[in-house]
């Protein structure tokens, strides 16, 4: 494959912006190589800039649940953006799709939309502190929760500490007000809730944690973090930024019957446009300006262009029938996968859920906690990498990333896709 327009457009990117990109992972540090450059999806597949095709397991890194360039959803871009792109008053659009969400949904009375995940999650936080009148906050080793300050903290030495933070520029003072916790250990958490649940506003936690492999947490902690939290005065967040219409239109709060305080949404929410919110019951939301007194705004909240793409993506959504075949699309896939690998001694696994997908160099059955990774199999998945590229199939420049995939995939592509996978994880596991 050439690659001759995205070297010469990176070369430029790296005058233009800090490390060539405008979000850090997409600069292939992980991988190694340069960044290939998208000039047009549709479907599930992509063309770079030198026409080389792939089909594509990121999807924009999970907004693209119905693929690129759905005509329904371009259809009603077309018609909002034709009628003006922004007004900063309020229109029907808002209330469409914030009435198409609570309506189908048991765990949120109302809700307030942002523009991004970031902002979800730095508003429910506060709303949190608002609400408790409490300012510490409990988050997890192994959950990303967006580029907040609060949030860009790590666990500092010992089990139960409070956090340093991740990033120069996020003060000290502000990763001291964030406990770092394990997943997966209750003992832990209930006795930092015990000793300090005086101080905690909330738990944030991603009930489907995807964004440092898939790590995912048994229906037994959930609930016990949920009566935990419910005991100690101590709100609970779902933040469902990835797992939010993804794995069933109410998340994995509906998959797992679990009911959070507070959800944040993010990417499927707004049809691949940028869209953001936050849910909660009447009486939390309250809270929030101009009807209480926790501060939160936005000059391009609730944009009628993002508004309309969300609710035509999040109408596919709600058609009878539409996570099972995509969970059932994506065992298709997976097992394609397998029955097509030479054997092998070495250690591999695909971890899946729904449509999110994770492939571990690790035979443990269940990896539930960030230490569980097994970061020495992650040159394998580099070199994987590179060779998927060469024979047309993209996914997130990381082995720590998930892949998602959409309704656009058919099951000949997933076969087409897999006979690849199939390829270049026997080259790498031999
Ligand atoms: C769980 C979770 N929360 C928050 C965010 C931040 O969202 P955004 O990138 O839209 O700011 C992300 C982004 O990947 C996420 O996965």
């Amino acid at each position: 494959m050439k690659r001759k327009k995205s070297e010469a457009l990176f070369e430029k990117a790296k005058d233009l912006f800090p490390g060539g990109v405008n979000s850090p992972v997409r600069a292939f540090r992980s991988v190694g190589g340069t960044p290939i450059f998208i000039q047009r999806g549709d479907g599930c597949r992509i063309w770079d800039a030198d026409d080389n095709e792939y089909i594509d397991f990121c999807g924009s890194w999970g907004p693209l649940i119905h693929g690129h360039n759905n005509p329904v959803i371009r259809k009603r871009i077309i018609e909002a953006v034709e009628l003006g792109t922004t007004f900063g008053a309020p229109t029907e659009l808002e209330n469409t799709l914030a009435e198409l969400i609570l309506s189908n949904h048991r765990f949120i009375e109302k809700i307030r939309f942002v523009s991004s995940g970031t902002e979800a999650v730095m508003s429910a936080l506060r709303l949190a502190r608002g609400f408790t009148g409490k300012d510490k906050i409990i988050k997890f080793d192994g959950c990303y929760h967006g580029h907040t300050d609060s949030m860009l903290v790590k666990a500092g030495s010992g089990l139960a500490t409070f956090g340093v933070s991740s990033s120069a520029g996020v003060p000290a003072s502000f990763a001291a007000d964030t406990l770092v916790l394990p997943l997966n250990d209750l003992v832990i958490l209930e006795e930092t809730l015990q000793n300090s649940a005086d101080k905690i506003a909330c738990v944030i936690i991603e009930p489907i944690p995807a964004n440092n492999g898939l790590l995912l947490q048994t229906k037994k902690y959930l609930q016990a973090l949920r009566n935990l939290c419910t005991k100690h005065g101590v709100l609970l967040i779902f933040d469902e930024v990835i797992s939010g219409f993804r794995v069933g239109f109410e998340g994995a709060a509906g998959v797992y019957g679990i009911a959070p305080d507070i959800m944040t949404y993010g990417k499927i929410i707004g049809g691949g446009m940028p869209v953001g919110a936050y849910g909660a019951s009447k009486a939390i939301m309250s809270k929030i300006s101009p009807e209480g007194d926790v501060y939160q705004a936005g000059t391009l909240s609730g944009n009628p262009v993002a508004m309309s793409a969300g609710i035509a993506a999040l109408r596919i959504c709600l058609q009878p029938g539409f996570y099972k075949q995509l969970a059932v699309n994506t065992r298709f896939f997976i097992n394609s996968i397998l029955q097509g690998l030479p054997h092998t001694h070495t250690p591999f696994r695909i971890h899946q859920f729904g449509s999110i997908f994770w492939f571990s160099f690790s035979d443990a059955k269940s990896v539930r906690t960030a230490d569980e990774i097994d970061a020495a199999g992650m040159p394998r998945f580099n070199k994987m990498y590179h060779m998927l590229l060469e024979k047309g199939v993209y996914m997130g420049p990381s082995g720590y990333e998930v892949g998602f995939v959409s309704a656009a995939h058919s099951k000949e592509d997933l076969q087409e896709a897999a006979k690849i996978y199939s390829e270049c994880l026997g080259a790498v596991l031999n």
